[in-house]
């Protein structure tokens, strides 16, 4: 136990003292494998507080059930088992403003208290991280390199890649090693970790069947899981401007669950902008209430049942009311 005290001392004076420049992060990386080996200690600061994720999920996220037991349940499953076949991949799919982004920054923030600053939970943007298509074979060998380490360094890593249909074709490709239940390095399990991808992909199929539903009579809670996942499957691997189109993820199977979130109803913008106001300490107007509702944009035309932006510019909205 001492000596093993001693070499986490050493590990962690080593880390700061490489952990200046890209290259000897590498080093730090190797160090830490070495470490893990030894120690068989390689959780990070892994605290999930899955509870409160729930909790979270069904009090502040509207009107997304399919969501929150997806993203709950597979969650503890993934979890609670000590040593699973493969790492958890969840891709998120639905309209702008429905929640995608949000529920992502929550997963890390329950895993790990506080998504932002955490520096096992990786948020990818290609518009940021990935911005020109020539450079796909370089941003290629850059992101393997990059999970490779990070996972030397924390098997519970969390990568979320945003905005999917701005990612370049075949670049997510070379994740498709990590995602499967082979890959091994350094005694540290890649099996550990978590993937989540987000797009819009898919909406179009899961507004139809929230349309369909909603004319049907049928409560919008009754609409299950089953009943769209195919349908999104295909509908990214056939959608040609989107980082999954033709995806050996897709074609292999390797992710574990499409989660749909579904379009934002009146009732669920009213939430969001009282929630808004509330955070001024304005709950009681409801006069803006109704004022910003009024000036958003509900599909179809006739029967305006769901919002065109989800929630998305409801702050912007308050700020602008008040
Ligand atoms: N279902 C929801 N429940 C509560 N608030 C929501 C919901 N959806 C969106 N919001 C609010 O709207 C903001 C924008 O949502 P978010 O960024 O998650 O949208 P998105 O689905 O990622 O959209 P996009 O596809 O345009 O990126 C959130 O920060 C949150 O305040
Ligand atoms: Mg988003």
């Amino acid at each position: 136990m001492e000596v093993l005290e001693k070499m986490t001392v050493v590990f962690l004076a080593l880390t700061v003292l490489f952990s200046n420049s890209l290259s000897s992060m590498a080093s730090a990386f190797q160090f830490k494998a070495v470490y893990c080996t030894i120690s068989n200690n390689c959780d990070c600061a892994f605290h999930p507080d899955l509870q409160g994720l729930e909790w979270e999920l069904y009090r502040n996220v509207y009107g997304q059930h399919l969501a929150q037991e997806a993203v709950s349940e597979r969650l503890a499953e993934f979890i609670n088992d000590a040593s699973p076949e493969k790492p958890l991949v969840l891709s998120f799919h639905g309209s702008s403003g429905t929640g995608k982004t949000m529920v992502s920054w929550l997963l890390g923030r329950y895993l790990y208290g506080s998504a932002m600053t955490s520096p096992h939970v990786h948020h990818f943007i290609p518009t940021l991280h990935f911005p020109y298509p020539h450079r796909v074979p370089q941003y290629k060998k850059e992101l393997k390199a990059w999970v490779e380490g990070n996972l030397t360094a924390c098997a519970r890593s969390v990568f979320v890649f945003d905005e999917m249909d701005k990612m370049p074709p075949g670049l997510i490709d070379v994740l498709v090693p990590f995602l499967g239940s082979s890959h091994v390095v350094y005694q540290t399990n890649y099996r550990k970790a978590i993937y989540v991808f987000i797009s819009t992909a898919g909406e179009e199929q899961i507004n139809r069947l929230a349309l369909e539903a909603r004319r049907a009579g049928r409560d919008r809670e009754e609409i299950r899981l089953e009943e769209l996942e195919d349908a999104i499957a295909q509908a990214v691997f056939n959608k040609s401007c989107n980082g999954f189109y033709h995806s050996e993820i897709i074609q292999e199977k390797l992710v574990d669950c499409f989660v749909p979130f579904l379009p934002l109803t009146r009732r669920h913008v009213e939430r969001c902008v009282r929630r808004e106001l509330c955070l001024r300490g304005q709950c009681h107007r409801r006069d803006i209430i109704e004022a910003i509702t009024g000036a958003m944009t509900f599909s179809p035309e006739r029967e305006r049942l769901f919002s065109h932006s989800g929630c998305k510019t409801v702050p912007a909205k308050v700020n602008y009311y008040l």
